[in-house]
């Protein structure tokens, strides 16, 4: 399915002088584009009004049902300038497809695959400018999102939604480079459970996890990890971020896709990564006993979390009120070094695609 989107250029765009400087040193969802695309969604209409149009403030009903139940989903995926000028994104048709499913959790109505690649395309047609030279780790982050816009307070999967994406130009999601960062373990808090809504990348699961980062920062923890809800025994993923433990033997763990834990396109394609170099790689069940023996006795030698934000980041420590696993200061590891060098190298059209990870939006 395409359809036509019209176009409204923005009359009073930022000034180039102003946009390159932001693109000197951008900061992750800080500044936003010029444009946004809307789609709206009617129950008895289905996908209309596709539309790129000023970057602006919604206006909105109070009684809009997003503000009262939460009914609402989102992406997360970047846009890749390569050394020729040429804008690249990376496996979109996963996000496409993650984001249906999250909508079908949420009751909201899903948008056709080609609709969500035609949105990137389109926002980048007018704001390809935005789109960072590729140093520094520098990309465009698109910030696809879909919300029940329908003016009712009853407690019902709205009839009218609104599809909308923005763009934030970023370079790394954490500052400290490649320095490895330090995770708070969350006992007393928990981010999804059984049959709930983990596995969905909506804005509740996040609100969910943000007493724990309070808690995190306030020991010097820049993410979270969380346990699994009904036992608190085994680990799932960070507040937005998955996890990958690397062995003395060479081999690899994460935990298993169990129903509560989101399905990450940068996990999948590790997953690949660490495949192709014959290392044994395993998904499945990671008890935090494990992981603190394993680190206490030098068995784990790496551990490191991924995600579109984040790319690949060393951990560096996990900490609780009750211990702290890991040294202080530490390096990080090789491999969590040389996947994040093939990862971004692909992306950035240096290493060879062989997966055909690449779109081209431009
Ligand atoms: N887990 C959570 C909770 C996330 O928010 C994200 C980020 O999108 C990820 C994992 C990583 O997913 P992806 O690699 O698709 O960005
Ligand atoms: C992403 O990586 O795209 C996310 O949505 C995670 C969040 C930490 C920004």
């Amino acid at each position: 399915m395409t359809i036509s989107f019209e176009r409204h250029l923005n009359p009073n765009p930022t000034p180039d002088a102003e946009r390159e400087e932001i693109l000197k040193a951008p900061v992750f969802g800080a500044k936003l584009t010029d444009h946004q695309v809307l789609i709206v969604w009617e129950k008895d209409k289905g996908w209309h009004s596709a539309q790129v149009i000023p970057y602006g403030p919604i206006m909105m009903d109070p009684s809009a049902a997003v503000l009262h139940y939460g009914q609402e989903i989102f992406e997360g995926i970047k846009a890749y300038r390569h050394q020729d000028g040429s804008i690249w994104t990376f496996r979109p048709m996963e996000n496409a497809k993650r984001m249906q499913r999250s909508a079908k959790r949420l009751a909201l109505p899903e948008l056709p695959t080609e609709l969500f690649l035609q949105s990137l395309k389109e926002l980048i047609a007018v704001d390809g400018a935005w789109v960072p030279a590729p140093v520094d780790e520098k990309t465009l982050y698109f910030r696809p999102f879909e919300i029940a816009a329908e003016n009712f307070l009853g407690v019902r999967a709205a009839h009218r939604a609104e599809y909308r994406v923005i763009a934030s130009p970023v370079g790394p999601y954490f500052t400290g480079g490649l320095k490895p960062v330090k995770i708070w373990i969350a006992l007393d808090s928990a981010r999804a459970g059984r049959h709930g809504t983990g596995e969905a990348k909506t804005g509740g699961n996040y609100a969910a996890s943000l007493q724990a980062q309070n808690e995190g920062y306030e020991h010097g923890c820049s993410q979270v990890m969380f346990l699994d809800a009904e036992s608190a025994t085994y680990i799932e993923e960070l507040g937005g971020m998955n996890l990958f433990f690397v062995y003395k033997d060479g081999s690899v763990t994460t935990p298993a896709l169990d129903g509560t834990i989101l399905h990450g396109i940068t996990r999948s394609s590790v997953i690949q990564l660490i495949k192709d170099r014959g290392l044994k790689l395993e998904e499945r069940k990671i008890t935090l006993e494990e992981v603190r023996q394993g680190m206490n006795a030098g068995d784990i030698v790496e551990v490191f979390a991924c995600g579109t934000a984040a790319v690949i980041t060393p951990v560096g420590q996990f900490l609780s009120k009750n211990e702290t696993l890991g040294q202080e200061n530490s390096e990080p590891g090789q491999l969590t070094a040389s996947l994040r060098e093939e990862l971004t190298g692909i992306q950035y059209g240096t290493v060879e695609d062989r997966h055909n990870w690449l779109v081209k939006l431009s």
